[in-house]
């Protein structure tokens, strides 16, 4: 076991500072290579972080000091690289959505168990303190019977997004509000309420024209536990206000907005209950206005926690068979928009 953990870094684009410097915070790692089709952008990258700028995927997977591997190209670009580093026998850390279709997810899955080796997805929200607080009070059965779980995303993206990368305004590269944006909030309410059963999705476009996506979703979840829920994404509200997660049960309500608590209250009060409720800064920024209007705390703790996997021959904490049913709920949400009915998730 290395005392200090290589990085390989696929994909140098706007969220591969977040893990550079998540990388770059840690003790016991460091970014030993990078590469991009775009050699200025590796080049940037290893300019900030360290390491080199190599040319290929390849040459990054089979690099001997690597032991893990980022990959953070465009979505409907993630199985092939994935499963290039499990065939050299590298760890991965893979950005969210694990891929576009289940297929491709399973198919690096399998790559990664049969190479005996670790595969975790970017839903660094999960790490959030406000979420691991909930998640706990769930598992703890406080909330008694889950009654709801809802996500409100009202976002604000200009246009000039959509049109700064090519991928960004393709459905079948990934772009859309739903599978993009909404897909870390859909999974903290399946982290939270568990598997969706159902879903009835409606979606719009409501002030991007130049783009033929969704830049707003709604849809309503039934989840297998009986509860019910309600996701609103969008990237239309100008000027964008913070995410807000809500939980409610028979014995208990919590309500996350961007990082704070503003509102945890249970019937049987505990004596942490008060700092719980301090969680959180007003300050921090979610991601409510710009692409990249967020910290990079998630994402190192999630590099971390990677790295406690190895070490302890344990899964990482956000799993990609967790990741895939989130994916397989975006899927049918699309499903249901365009069919205009309710979809079982399979
Ligand atoms: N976890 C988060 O909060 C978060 C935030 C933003 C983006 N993301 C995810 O990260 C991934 C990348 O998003 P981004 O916004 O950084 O996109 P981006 O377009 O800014 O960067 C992607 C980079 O990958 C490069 N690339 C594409 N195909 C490649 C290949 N075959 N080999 C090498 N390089 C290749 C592109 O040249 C580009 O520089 C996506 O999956 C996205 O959903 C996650």
């Amino acid at each position: 076991m290395p005392d200090v953990f290589g990085f390989g870094i696929i994909g140098c684009g706007l969220v591969s500072d977040f893990h550079g410097r998540g990388i770059g915070d840690l003790e016991n790692a460091r970014v030993i290579c990078a590469t991009d089709m775009n050699a200025e952008r590796a080049q940037a990258f290893v300019g900030k972080y360290g390491g080199e700028a190599l040319a290929t995927s390849e040459e990054v997977c089979s690099h001997a000091d690597v032991h893990i591997v980022s990959v953070l190209t465009p979505n409907a670009h993630h199985a092939e690289h994935v499963i290039r580093a499990a065939e050299h026998g590298k760890h991965v850390i893979v950005e969210k959505p694990p891929e576009m279709t289940l297929e491709k997810t399973d198919r690096m899955t399998a790559a990664c168990r049969a190479a005996g080796v670790r595969l975790a997805v970017s839903l660094q929200v999960r790490f959030r303190t406000a979420i691991r607080a909930m998640k706990a009070a769930v598992e703890a059965g406080r909330f008694g019977r889950l009654l709801a779980a809802d996500a409100y995303m009202k976002w604000h993206r200009p246009t000039a997004y959509y049109l700064s990368d090519a991928w960004r305004s393709r459905r079948d590269e990934g772009a859309g509000v739903t599978i993009q944006h909404a897909f870390h909030y859909l999974d903290l309410l399946l982290h939270l309420a568990g598997p969706v059963s159902h879903v009835q999705a409606w979606m719009t476009n409501l002030i991007h024209p130049e783009v033929d996506l969704e830049d707003t979703c709604t849809a309503k979840l039934d989840f297998a536990c009986g509860a019910q829920g309600f996701l609103r994404a969008t990237t239309a509200m100008y000027p964008g206000t913070d995410i807000r997660i809500e939980l409610n049960g028979e014995n208990g309500t919590a309500v996350m907005v961007g990082e704070r608590m503003v509102q945890w209250q249970f019937r049987d009060e505990r004596p942490e209950d008060e700092g719980i409720r301090e969680i959180g800064s007003e300050a921090a920024q979610t991601a409510a206005t710009g692409a990249a209007a967020f910290g990079y705390a998630e994402h190192k703790l999630l590099i971390a926690d990677m790295l406690g996997a190895i070490r302890e021959g344990r899964d990482p904490y956000v799993t990609v068979e967790s990741g895939r049913q989130t994916l397989a709920t975006a899927l049918a949400t699309y499903e249901s928009a365009d069919a205009g009915v309710p979809v079982a998730v399979p």
